[in-house]
């Protein structure tokens, strides 16, 4: 068995979270560009919460992922692994975190979750200071893990090209496919 590149469905959904993430994020940032009178601004909005929700359904199974299959990579006992330990550590919190946040917010300012919103129990009771404690928290920390993000991406571009050292091609479909 190959040991250079992850499991070929931990490389999918790692793409697949990357890609809704950054969708979700770009939603959620142009809303703040579209004027308070434009019906563009609520659909921002929903399409973000849309993407938000399906996210957290991704994750979840990313995580079933990761239990059952044998992940063959090699790794490295150093204190750069550790590092980056914390650093994956935190992107999971993140994933999972912001979408609850998400709900938790919608559901304590007492406003329906749109598309998959039936499907949540009800976790708060409505509250303005709850709501605004869940607004925080989420908008805190999704502005926060840009850091997070960068950190790792660069960490990526960084042992690619600078340390050359083929740890980008763990996370390749296209060498994992062939590998495994
Ligand atoms: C939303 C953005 C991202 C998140 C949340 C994320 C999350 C993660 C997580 C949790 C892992 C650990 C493996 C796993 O459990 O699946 C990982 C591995 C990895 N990611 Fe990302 N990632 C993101 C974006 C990127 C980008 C943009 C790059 C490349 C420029 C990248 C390159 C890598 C590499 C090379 C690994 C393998 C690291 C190793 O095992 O040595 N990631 N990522
Ligand atoms: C990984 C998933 C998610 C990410 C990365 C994310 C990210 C963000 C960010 C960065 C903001 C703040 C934007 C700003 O600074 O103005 C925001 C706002 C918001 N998000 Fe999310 N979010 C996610 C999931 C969700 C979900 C599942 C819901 C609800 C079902 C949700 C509902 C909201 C709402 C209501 C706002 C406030 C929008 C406003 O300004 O009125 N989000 N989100």
């Amino acid at each position: 068995m190959n040991k250079t590149t992850h499991h070929p469905l931990i490389i999918f959904f790692h793409w697949l979270c990357f890609g809704l993430i950054i969708a979700a994020l770009i939603l959620i940032e142009m809303k703040n560009f579209v004027p308070r009178d434009n019906p563009w601004r609520a659909d921002l909005k929903t399409y973000h919460m849309l993407l938000g929700q399906i996210i957290l359904l991704v994750v979840m199974l990313r995580m079933m992922t990761k239990l059952v299959v044998i992940n063959p990579i090699e790794q490295e006992k150093t204190l750069a692994r550790f590092f980056k330990k914390i650093i994956h550590a935190c992107l999971y919190i993140f994933m999972l975190g912001m979408p609850i946040t998400g709900i938790l917010l919608m559901q304590s300012a007492g406003k329906p979750i749109p598309f998959f919103g039936d499907f949540f129990p009800s976790m708060i009771q409505e509250s303005a200071d709850l709501k605004k404690t869940f607004k925080n928290i989420h908008e805190y920390w999704g502005n926060t893990i840009y850091v997070f993000i960068g950190a790792h991406a660069i960490m990526a571009i960084w042992r690619k090209y600078i340390m050359k050292d083929g740890s980008m091609q763990k996370i390749l479909l296209a060498k994992a496919s062939r590998a495994h």
